[in-house]
């Protein structure tokens, strides 16, 4: 009863906050945020389960849930907007999540005992969608939060963090436990440890969800904070040290890691260069010196790796760019065309609750969301886009649907913030935590004309298999023009950890008229990612584009040939 005055009430303010910024602003242009329903737990942790329209959400235990039950994680259809909860025995949050090579979501570590909630810290969970359950599959050896889950081209999974955890060793020297675990599905019991340097740990001085990206290299790149390497995952061993931005004026200072989140990206890695050129972003954050009430961050960190011939890396340095707002615990979601939408997040603050119980850390929520576009020109690759109107702080998160928009969700326990008093915004009806689920559509989805439709796709793609793909576009005279596979999302603390596209290699795009099928579509031919450290083996969106407009995608299976 309750809820659908709130969500009337939210769509209302929605469409009065929107138009007050621009009357004539066309979601082509800007982009446009819908409602999309209420989730019965926050979506403080949010990873999309692949062959599905739905996304699991998990929480830390909260009061005043709409169902008034007391699940910690549940199913949200990005569709439908229906919420179906999930049993877990486990304390979830600070948890990192990946996917099996089966696409069976796999979720390590968590949180420590809250609520009816055991100690999750060590905790190793697959998601069983038969039985709507959490089930415990293993142990890790260290007790790990705020943990970064990256899965490896070989199918096993890193987990990694500081672990300030009672659970298992303690080391002398206060807080630090240098230790990352890699966990093989196929013998979950338990994870070998490896022990990254000591000097790792002394450079980040915080090492939470560390941005972690897999290289076509089968190396990792590891970043937290101020301090990156590249990393052989499979041994721990240091590759080379990354440059930082200490030299960059501008740049002095900026922190990237919780409680300064940034939010990370690795732009698409693409068949035009044999997949040998990586680019890493880094969005916003705090400065060394934030608090509640400092300016975040108003840059972007921008940094080229180049894979040599003979497997080594020219590493470039990192280049600046402003922001045309500072942006503090925002997430970065990758469109299929390689431009970064930054949504959610704070102007001011850092992350962290206060032990009062809802006062803020972050405060004047960043409304705003913007567009990079990498491929324009210096200076001009951020665009501002449509004004949302719901706040989303300290544990929001958003991923992206497999009908090419954003799901925006979560936010909770920074109920008391600040904002100016001309800005309109819609608090939280419960308060304390935020279950209104929104959807934002970028401009390009509002390109209907030359949105391609999937008609025939394969739902599983070898490497280097060479397959065929049958659409329609209502423009008769587009084309498909780049074919990608994009990983799904996993998303939390402003990191999602799984994001990645492969563009895959055009082999013929069909531009005559020779192959048309009897319903009008056409088909595209294109080659499958040459590796599994291009495209480690696993779920995959297999998205088409005709120019920078993509149409809504299929799942795909990665498949070792
Ligand atoms: C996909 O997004 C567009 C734009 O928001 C919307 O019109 C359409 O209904 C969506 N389709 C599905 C299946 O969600
Ligand atoms: C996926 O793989 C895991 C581990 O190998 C297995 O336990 C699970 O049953 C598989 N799930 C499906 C749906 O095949
Ligand atoms: C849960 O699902 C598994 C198969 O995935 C099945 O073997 C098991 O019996 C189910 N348990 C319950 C309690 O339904
Ligand atoms: C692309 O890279 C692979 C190694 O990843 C190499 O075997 C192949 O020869 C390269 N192709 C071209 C055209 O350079
Ligand atoms: C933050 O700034 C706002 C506006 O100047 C002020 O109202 C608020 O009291 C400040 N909060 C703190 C904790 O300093
Ligand atoms: C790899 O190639 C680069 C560029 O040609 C060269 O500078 C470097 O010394 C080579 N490294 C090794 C280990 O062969
Ligand atoms: C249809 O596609 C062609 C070729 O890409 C393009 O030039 C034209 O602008 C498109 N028309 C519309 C209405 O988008």
């Amino acid at each position: 009863m309750g809820c659908l005055a709130i969500l009337l009430l939210a769509a209302s303010l929605g469409a009065v906050a929107a138009a007050g910024v621009d009357p004539s602003a066309d979601p082509a242009v800007v982009g446009e945020f819908t409602q999309l329903g209420l989730s019965n737990c926050v979506g403080v942790q949010l990873a999309a389960v692949p062959n599905t329209d739905q996304f699991l959400f998990m929480e830390r235990p909260q009061a005043n849930h709409p169902d008034g039950k007391k699940y910690n994680a549940g199913l949200m259809d990005s569709v439908t907007g229906a919420f179906t909860n999930i049993k877990t025995p486990f304390s979830m949050e600070n948890c990192g999540h990946s996917y099996l090579e089966n696409g069976t979501v796999a979720i390590l570590a968590g949180h420590k005992p809250q609520s009816s909630y055991v100690e999750g810290r060590r905790a190793i969970q697959v998601l069983n969608l038969q039985n709507r359950t959490l089930d415990s599959v293993g142990s890790l050896q260290f007790g790990h939060w705020l943990a970064t889950a990256t899965r490896l081209p070989n199918g096993m999974i890193t987990i990694m963090s500081d672990s300030p955890s009672p659970v298992g060793p303690v080391r002398k020297d206060g807080i630090k436990n240098p230790f990352y675990e890699l966990w093989d599905p196929t013998n979950p019991a338990t994870t070998t440890v490896f022990q990254l340097e000591d000097v790792f740990l002394s450079n980040t001085k915080y090492f939470y969800y560390p941005f972690n990206f897999v290289l076509p290299t089968g190396d990792m790149f590891v970043w937290s904070n101020k301090y990156g390497q590249i990393i052989n995952p499979l041994t721990g061993k240091k590759v080379l040290v990354l440059p930082n931005w200490k030299g960059i004026p501008q740049a002095k200072g900026m922190c990237t890691q919780y409680p300064f989140s940034g939010t990370a990206a690795m732009l698409p890695l693409r068949a035009t260069n044999n997949f040998t050129e990586v680019e890493i972003m880094v969005f916003g954050g705090q400065w060394s010196y934030g608090w509640v009430n400092t300016t975040a961050v108003d840059l972007s960190m921008r940094l080229k790796i180049k894979i040599l011939p003979n497997g080594t890396y020219d590493v470039g340095q990192w280049q600046a760019e402003t922001m045309p707002s500072p942006r503090v615990s925002g997430t970065s979601v990758l469109l299929p065309n390689g431009m970064v939408l930054l949504i959610n997040g704070a102007k001011r603050g850092l992350l962290g609750d206060a032990v009062s119980g809802g006062g803020a850390m972050l405060n004047e929520p960043n409304l705003t969301p913007v567009l990079y576009d990498p491929l324009a020109s210096e200076g001009s690759r951020y665009t501002e886009l449509a004004r949302g109107s719901i706040p989303r702080l300290l544990h929001s998160t958003a991923g992206l649907t497999l009908n090419g928009t954003a799901i925006l969700a979560g936010g909770d326990r920074s109920s008391r913030y600040w904002m100016p008093a001309d800005e309109a915004y819609s608090r939280s009806p419960t308060g304390f935590a935020e279950y209104r689920v929104e959807l934002f559509a970028p401009p390009q989805v509002f390109d209907t004309q030359n949105r391609p439709a999937i008609m025939a796709c394969p739902f599983s793609i070898g490497f280097s298999d060479v397959t065929s793909i049958a659409y329609l576009i209502p423009n008769t005279t587009a084309r498909v023009t780049s074919v990608v596979l994009i990983a799904p999302s996993s998303d939390t603390h402003t990191f999602n950890m799984h994001q990645r596209i492969v563009e895959l290699e055009i082999l013929d795009s069909d531009n005559d008229n020779n192959h048309v099928g009897v319903d009008g579509d056409r088909s595209v031919t294109v080659r499958g990612p040459p590796n599994a450290n291009v495209a480690p083996p696993g779920p995959y969106m297999i998205f088409l584009l005709s120019g920078r407009t993509w149409g809504p995608a299929q799942w795909i299976n990665v498949v070792r040939n």
